[in-house]
């Protein structure tokens, strides 16, 4: 396992700018602790990893973040929908776009796949005008890998804790709709999607998350 990160570190230092990566999946599937791990881990091998998350990473995202998970009022689809690609239009803006270019790797707790499997697909926005909201709301900025925590549906619901946000209150059906985006996704880019067994123990899920991790960056495994 070590000489796995080890590999990806060194990759990762290689690079001429900061690699993007964005850990997506339902409510539930763990994407924090791999998160948290995949930092440690690479930075103990001198690779230089900065940690974020949407929505709510930015002074301004927090307020976004409160209105639109812990508002008075339900809004509606499209508010909500705006209210995410602003949050991730600033985030992009002051915090990934600046680090990547000083050569640090991004790794973000969900990105533009979680609004358009949420938002284009649960809320029946629809995929393209989401996809094409967040592309505008970022000019354009892609992840260069999309790791993907796939878990069934009764081990992300028993994992998730007593308190659910709004958007987790919506039903059974809007995650199946969630985890399909991510599994179509995955089959028409390859490249960048990589699809990760996230149902086992934490080190069998993070041994996953290397490994596509390093496929992704082209290398040997
Ligand atoms: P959060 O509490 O950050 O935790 P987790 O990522 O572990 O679920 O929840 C964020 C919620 O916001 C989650 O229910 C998905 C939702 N969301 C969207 O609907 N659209 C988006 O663009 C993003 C980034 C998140």
């Amino acid at each position: 396992m070590d000489q796995l990160v080890s590999r990806a570190a060194q990759r990762l230092r290689e690079l001429p700018r900061g690699m993007f990566i964005a850990l997506e999946g339902g409510d539930g599937s763990g994407k924090t602790t791999q998160i948290n791990l995949l930092r440690q881990r690479l930075e103990a091998h001198g690779a230089n990893v900065l940690t974020t998350f949407e929505p709510g990473a930015t002074p301004l995202g927090h307020q976004l973040r409160e209105l639109v998970m812990h508002g008075p009022e339900d809004v509606d689809p499209r508010t909500e929908a705006l209210l995410y690609a602003a949050d991730r239009a600033y985030h992009v803006a002051t915090m990934i776009r600046p680090a990547l270019a000083a050569g640090t790797t991004v790794i973000t707790d969900r990105y533009l796949d979680s609004s358009v499997a949420y938002q284009g697909i649960g809320r029946g926005l629809g995929e393209r005008a989401i996809r094409d909201l967040s592309l505008w709301a970022t000019d354009g900025l892609l992840p260069d890998a999309v790791i993907v925590l796939n878990i069934d549906p009764e081990v992300g619901l028993s994992r998730r804790g007593e308190e659910k946000d709004r958007l987790e209150r919506a039903g059974d059906r809007f995650h199946e709709q969630v985890a399909r985006h991510y599994q179509e996704a995955a089959r028409l880019e390859p490249g960048r999607y990589r699809l990760v067994d996230a149902n086992g123990s934490v080190e069998e899920t993070f041994t996953g998350v290397v490994t596509a991790l390093l496929e992704v960056l082209g290398g040997d495994r």
